[in-house]
């Protein structure tokens, strides 16, 4: 007889005691072994001990629903195949486990066979999803979801990995596009405990200051005109979970005072009321700005910065990973080749060259919709230099020599802009916002 380890492991989880029971039955005689849970939580401490091949979930749960656990599962364990139990004409439920990431859905009362299909089904699109991805990634090139393999990278992924498991502040800083949200979310969802709640994202100026305390806050209802209901505020909605406060730097010096007491007090007050709330939430700030220089100019408040600044992680600019230009442009290449239905691309020798001289302003985003577009205007499947804007061919990436003088080093450039404008002067002046007689003068 064959002991449980050759079977595939299926976790059944429903408060529903006889659901459970019923799918245990059925799938048992037809070999496989079965493993139950009554809730979300329970159904994580198994999945945390357990090698699961595959998910069964109920969509309505107490407490937490199956659409958080499916969550949890891609963001922690993305081998398990997950198949979601709905009730009839529930297609919304449907339309947001897809979203999740089920593989497949089941509509109760269900028969034994079709439970049975979509069980083999989805296991076996499972396994070919594992060799597919092996051979994407069988490298060391990707961490959290976030790509890369430059020293640079290394270094970020190790403060992740420091900041995952406790609730310290974080205060993330990098250039547009260079990935902080993307950070701030594997922090968030590598955490143990806040996982399984809620990342809330507020993009700080797009709130009005005036309706700054009741967005972040809430307020109870007649707390003033227009206050129709009791609301919830962000901060509410984060409970247990993560708020991430994007922007920061743009938050007026009044807005910043009233931040920095919520932070020290962790209690928060809801607009028209009096009576103060405690919070449990970790805090995680994104700013693209050098927050020391505007505390220096004061327009940011420093004992905030201080309260923010417990472990900041600097994301470096793309032009600063060239090791992960390419990484990334294929990774970008594969990832939209799959969503338009196209095959796989290569690039030429030429668009290697470019991309990794060119100096990525917009940083990943920018190398993101460069390929996105690429891909869609392009009718073969080969990706040349030609592809690309003209702007690439000027804006170049600039790495220092440091072996040179200031003086030596501006000629140098001066040189390095001309050739890449293939002479066009005019271009260069534009580019080096000189005039054309010093242009000529350093030319000499
Ligand atoms: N290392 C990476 N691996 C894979 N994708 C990445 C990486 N870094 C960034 N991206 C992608 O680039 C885009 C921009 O990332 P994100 O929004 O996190 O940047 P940001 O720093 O918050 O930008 P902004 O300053 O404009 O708000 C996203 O689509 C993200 O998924
Ligand atoms: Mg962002």
């Amino acid at each position: 007889m064959p002991s449980h380890y050759d079977k595939e492991v299926v976790l059944v989880v429903d408060d529903n005691v006889i659901t459970c029971e019923v799918i245990q039955r059925n799938l048992e005689l037809s070999g496989y072994h079965i493993l139950t849970a009554h809730s979300v939580n329970d159904a994580i401490q198994i999945l945390s001990r357990q090698n699961i091949d595959l998910l069964i979930t109920d969509y309505k749960m107490p407490k937490h629903s199956g659409l958080e656990l499916i969550k949890y599962v891609r963001d922690h364990l993305k081998d398990i195949a997950i198949i979601m139990l709905t009730g009839y004409g529930s297609v919304n439920s449907v339309v947001s486990a897809m979203k999740e990431g089920a593989d497949e859905y089941i509509t109760k009362p269900f028969t034994d066979k079709e439970l049975l299909n979509a069980v083999k089904k989805s296991i076996r699109e499972q396994k070919e999803k594992k060799i597919d991805t092996h051979i994407l990634y069988n490298d060391d090139w990707t961490r959290f979801g976030i790509m890369g393999q430059s020293q640079n990278m290394l270094e970020v992924y190790s403060k992740i990995e420091k900041a995952c498991n406790n609730d310290a502040i974080v205060l993330i800083t990098g250039e547009n596009g260079t990935g902080k949200e993307l950070v701030a979310r594997a922090i968030h969802y590598n955490n143990k405990i806040r996982s399984i709640y809620s990342f809330i994202p507020v993009n700080c100026p797009g709130i009005p200051a005036s309706l700054f305390e009741s967005e972040l806050f809430g307020h109870v209802k007649g707390a003033f005109t227009g206050a129709f209901e009791h609301r919830k505020g962000f901060f509410q909605a984060a409970e247990k979970g993560c708020l991430f406060l994007d922007e920061i730097s743009e938050l007026p010096l009044e807005l910043q005072a009233k931040l920095l007491r919520v932070l020290q007090e962790k209690e928060i007050c809801r607009v028209g009321e009096t009576q103060t709330k405690k919070i449990n939430i970790r805090i995680i700030a994104a700013t693209n700005k050098n927050l020391e220089d505007l505390v220096e100019k004061g327009l940011f408040r420093q004992d905030l910065f201080f309260r923010l600044n417990v472990i900041n992680i600097e994301i470096p600019p793309l032009r600063d990973r060239e090791d992960d230009i390419i990484l990334l442009a294929k990774h970008f290449a594969l990832k939209y080749a799959k969503e338009l239905g196209k095959s796989e691309s290569v690039f030429t020798d030429k668009a290697i060259i470019a991309l990794k001289r060119y100096s990525w302003p917009g940083n990943v985003r920018e190398l993101e919709n460069l390929i996105h577009r690429s891909l869609i205007m392009n009718d073969k499947d080969i990706i040349d230099s030609g592809d690309f804007p003209d702007i690439m061919k000027f804006k170049v990436n600039y790495n220092p020599h440091f072996h040179l003088s200031l003086e030596d080093m501006s000629k140098k450039y001066v040189r390095d802009v001309v050739q890449q404008t293939g002479g066009n002067k005019a271009k260069a002046i534009e580019i080096l916002k000189i005039d054309r007689k010093t242009l000529l003068k350093k030319l000499k």
